[in-house]
């Protein structure tokens, strides 16, 4: 089927618990404790600004879930090192199985990158990890200030990839993208890395379930 692919970044192709590597200078042994509750309280600040109609670039979301992370967890960071863990998250790791996904798709369907992350935030994580290349643009949520899932974010993606006569999938390993994505109409494909994880029973069911990147290809051959 002719389709156009927008991909999530954050938890998709770079991965935000790269940052308990860092975090352990910071948190001892619970450095990836600190991250999982900073990137929880990251979407959900993003999600209640949406709701509030309260929008904020997706960085000051990070940067505030960071605070309450470590606060938390009863850490404090100087005002050097939080900057110095904000300026990390620009050059988080990507996932191994992202750029020779992304490279093997290339020329076959036009690729985006579609994210709650703000475009110069984009440009650098995704610059920094050789992805950026390999697409034929990006879609920011910044260009609508409101945050995935608001169907009004995926409804901009069809019209900033102009994909108003054929499918815009969606490939994303936060399964509330996924459920959102799909409520608004588009297809949306699961990236479920890790075996143990769950999918939201809300009755809405993703268009395909891959265990990593490397099985993108070919599911969408079947689609
Ligand atoms: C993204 C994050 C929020 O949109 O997953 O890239």
């Amino acid at each position: 089927m002719s389709m156009t692919l927008a991909f999530d970044v954050y938890g998709t192709l770079v991965d935000p618990m790269g940052m308990s590597r860092l975090l352990a200078e910071d948190a001892g042994d619970r450095a990836e404790a600190v991250a999982a509750l900073w990137r929880e309280k990251q979407l959900e600040f993003s999600f209640r600004k949406g709701l509030m109609k309260v929008y904020e670039d997706f960085g000051v979301c990070t940067r505030q879930a960071l605070r309450y992370a470590m606060a938390t967890h009863k850490l404090t960071l100087s005002e050097e090192r939080e900057n110095a863990l904000m300026a990390a998250y620009l050059s988080l790791p990507a996932f191994d199985d992202a750029l020779p996904a992304l490279k093997s798709l290339k020329g076959q369907y036009p690729l985006f990158a579609f994210s709650n992350g703000s475009y110069p935030a984009l440009e650098k994580v995704l610059g920094h990890n050789e992805l950026l290349e390999q697409f034929e643009g990006l879609v920011s949520v910044d260009d609508i200030k409101s945050f995935k899932p608001d169907p009004a974010v995926y409804t901009y993606a069809r019209r900033a990839t102009g994909s108003w006569e054929k499918p815009l999938c969606l490939v994303s390993s936060n399964a509330w993208d996924v459920i959102g994505a799909r409520a608004a109409g588009l297809l949306a494909i699961w990236v479920k890395r890790d075996p143990e994880k769950v999918f939201e029973d809300w009755d809405i069911q993703p268009s395909a379930v891959i265990k990593s990147l490397s099985e993108l290809e070919a599911t969408l051959k079947n689609l």
